[in-house]
């Protein structure tokens, strides 16, 4: 049975029932549909549209309902057309003819509206709680590798030395900045457009207030036209969802880098890694993979919906529905890398050493070299000529700045003395960085101080 058969004469064709059909998909926010019928049923029994046993009734109904598909007693099969529609049918086959009250005052457009915005709300709060564990666990690097000296990189060429910490910390900045771009995408969303109904609202005299408060919103949308409309919220997720997965795949590249044979900064944990079927001796970073892998699907969410709304006259139409299916996958996806990528991180094995080898044998210290110069006198220009002699002599030798003799210094220029070694040491290197936002330890530490209390605020 159809919500709308009244006017038609023939049945819906299998095909185009399959077709047009949501409720694969839309059974998903079932708890959201029920939530939000409950809020409106009561807003209706207040302004006497509905009589008190009336709404008692529904509620009683819709809440059985509700608890019968979460323990499985009630499975939602393709009969319906949408998650509306079955709710609707059932409410009606369970208590009879008062159900088919329950849509007094509403349309399933800004039910959907409703539906989705309810949903998002819900699963912005599920990826905000995963980027706040991903970012404990940055913090607890960050504390514990405040002098592990690393290179930095520029155009993947080794640049200046920075810390492990250092390194971290700039994904920190960025997952919390990933946090208040959804906070922003909720606080432009929380508005309720039930009350809209199909286009231009009701006859009846609704307190769309009143069921704004019931589902903790801020308040009633103010147009019902661009209330049935409005996906711009789901742009806007999908927008901050693709910054996230952007950032994760970043990081992912360079785990992957990291846990190279090249580089040995890292060892992911057996764990999160995964083997070859014909090469023995191979353990793949396949879940850091995967996660900068899934980066394209929610980036292809985002397109489609952009695209779908771009020639969408006002105010519903049905094109919308394609809203869905991408924006819940993208949704799960997210989520599914937040929670491994934490899990990934919190289990491998740093090696300090390796990282500090490295940026010695890259010449990240040169510009130390170079600042030494400086500070004895020598214009900066001379000074990058010199130190630049002095990479090409470590280079002919195989060996680090650090390994030339006093002598072989003093043979470029006469301006060096012993202390050029303590000046060129990586934590020399790094302990003198000590500007806002730089690596240096003592600055780092103000940093660690303002991140924690970041972690503390409700
Ligand atoms: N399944 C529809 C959607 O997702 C629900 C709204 C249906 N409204 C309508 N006028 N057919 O958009």
């Amino acid at each position: 049975m159809k919500l709308w058969g009244g006017r038609f004469t023939k049945e819906t064709d299998q095909l185009v029932h399959n077709f047009n059909a949501s409720i694969g998909f839309d059974q998903k926010f079932y708890h959201q549909d029920i939530r939000g019928s409950i809020a409106h049923v009561t807003m209706l029994a207040k302004q006497g549209i509905l009589t008190g046993a009336e709404q008692d009734a529904i509620i009683a109904g819709l809440s059985g309902i509700e608890q019968d598909i979460a323990n499985g007693t009630l499975v939602i099969d393709g009969t319906q057309e949408d998650i509306h529609s079955f709710v609707e049918a059932n409410l009606i086959a369970r208590i009879g003819e008062t159900g088919k009250k329950l849509h007094t005052g509403r349309s399933r457009n800004d039910q959907v509206a409703l539906d989705m915005k309810l949903y998002i709300r819900d699963e912005i709060a599920a990826m905000d709680e995963l980027l706040f564990s991903l970012l404990k666990e940055l913090h607890l690097l960050m504390k514990e590798h405040l002098t592990t000296y690393m290179p930095g990189f520029t155009h993947l060429q080794k640049a200046q030395p920075v810390t492990f910490a250092h390194h971290i910390g700039a994904y920190f900045e960025m997952f919390k900045r990933d946090r208040s771009r959804l906070a922003d995408t909720k606080a432009r969303l929380n508005y309720c457009p039930l009350g809209a109904g199909a286009l231009a609202g009701t006859t009846y005299p609704l307190d769309r207030d009143y069921t704004a408060s019931l589902l903790d919103f801020a308040g009633a949308t103010q147009n019902s036209m661009d209330s049935v409309s409005d996906r711009d919220y789901l742009i806007e997720l999908l927008s901050a969802s693709s910054t996230i997965m952007m950032h994760l795949s970043r990081f992912c590249e360079e785990i992957i880098l990291w846990n190279s044979n090249e580089y040995r900064f890292i060892t992911l944990d057996d764990a999160y890694s995964t083997g070859s079927s014909i090469m023995p001796q191979k353990k793949n970073p396949d879940i850091a993979e995967l996660v900068r892998g899934k980066t394209g699907r929610v980036y292809g969410a985002l397109i489609s919906i952009l695209t779908t709304m771009k020639g969408l006259p006002l105010a519903y139409n049905k094109d919308m529905q394609e809203d869905k299916e991408l924006t819940f996958d993208a949704i799960d996806t997210v989520k599914g890398c937040l929670a491994l990528f934490t899990g990934m991180i919190s289990t491998m094995t740093i090696h300090p050493e390796v990282m500090e080898a490295s940026a010695k044998n890259g010449f990240t210290n040169a510009t130390d070299a170079a600042d030494y110069l400086v500070n004895h006198g020598v214009p900066f220009r001379d000074a990058h000529g010199i130190v630049g002699q002095l990479v090409l002599f470590c280079e002919q030798k195989g060996i680090a700045l650090d390994d030339m003799t006093l002598e072989e210094y003093q043979a470029i220029s006469p301006v060096f003395e012993a202390d050029i070694f303590d000046a060129i040491r990586m934590e020399t290197c790094v302990t003198k960085r000590n500007t806002l936002g730089a690596p240096g330890p003592a600055v780092m530490e103000q940093v660690i101080v303002r991140n924690e209390a970041y972690l503390n605020e409700v």
